[in-house]
């Protein structure tokens, strides 16, 4: 069975829409370890509620980068973790992570990636007035939400819309292509080719939301 790590740093909703998964039964796969840079995340209150193991790990407490990731790898690889997710993680992981983990870390981000990357991907949509925001799952290499795209959703921007607004519309979003992605790699169907996640027996069409063009 797939031993997961995660990485939080908050709210933990995609943490818990994780958990759940496993809970109904829907994705195959243990949560070792959740650790977090943290220490108020809510992340932290959801994993003790459901008898999963969680680490407080702070960069400040580390001489470098190197170090504090080495530290993630090691505590990862002691759980046999074949799979680290991050779920509301709001840094740029280290090299010392990516190296160990290559095409093994997997994130969320609340844009449709390359747009938007970085910190405050809704609110950079709302400002900007794009039609169609969304979010994506990829898998994590040594940029800024630059790796291989996993799966995407997309759902409609409105000209109204304000940061919460957006976000909530994408957060439903988030819950739902993050366990399905996990649960993809877990089956073995993910293959990374270059830039391209090639999925194994799956429409690749499944996303794409196709509204009404009028109102009747
Ligand atoms: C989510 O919207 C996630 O996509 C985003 O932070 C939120 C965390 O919510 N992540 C990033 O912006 C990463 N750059 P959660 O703690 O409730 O899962």
């Amino acid at each position: 069975m797939l031993n997961i790590g995660a990485l939080a740093s908050g709210r933990g909703s995609n943490f818990q829409a994780i958990i759940d998964s496993i809970e109904s039964g829907f994705l195959k796969a243990k949560i070792a370890v959740l650790i977090s840079d943290n220490p108020e995340a809510y992340a932290l209150q959801r994993a003790k509620k459901h008898g999963v193991e969680t680490l407080v790990l702070h960069p400040k407490d580390f001489h470098d980068r190197d170090s504090y990731y080495s530290r993630i790898a090691k505590e990862f690889k002691t759980r046999n973790t074949g799979l680290v997710v991050l779920a509301g993680f709001m840094r740029v992981v280290g090299k010392s992570l990516t190296r160990e983990f290559h095409n093994k870390i997997m994130n969320i981000h609340p844009a449709i990636l390359p747009s938007f990357p970085g910190l405050h991907g809704q609110k950079q949509a709302v400002d900007y007035g794009v039609k169609i925001s969304g979010c994506t799952v990829h898998f994590v290499d040594e940029g800024v939400d630059t790796g291989p795209v996993i799966i995407q959703a997309a759902v409609p921007a409105y000209h109204d819309d304000t940061e919460e607004s957006l976000s909530e519309r994408i957060l439903t979003q988030e819950h739902k292509i993050f366990p399905l992605a996990i649960r993809l790699f877990s089956e073995g169907r993910l293959n990374v080719e270059g830039r391209k996640v090639v999925i194994k027996g799956i429409r690749e069409d499944v996303f794409i939301i196709n509204p009404p063009l009028l109102s009747p």
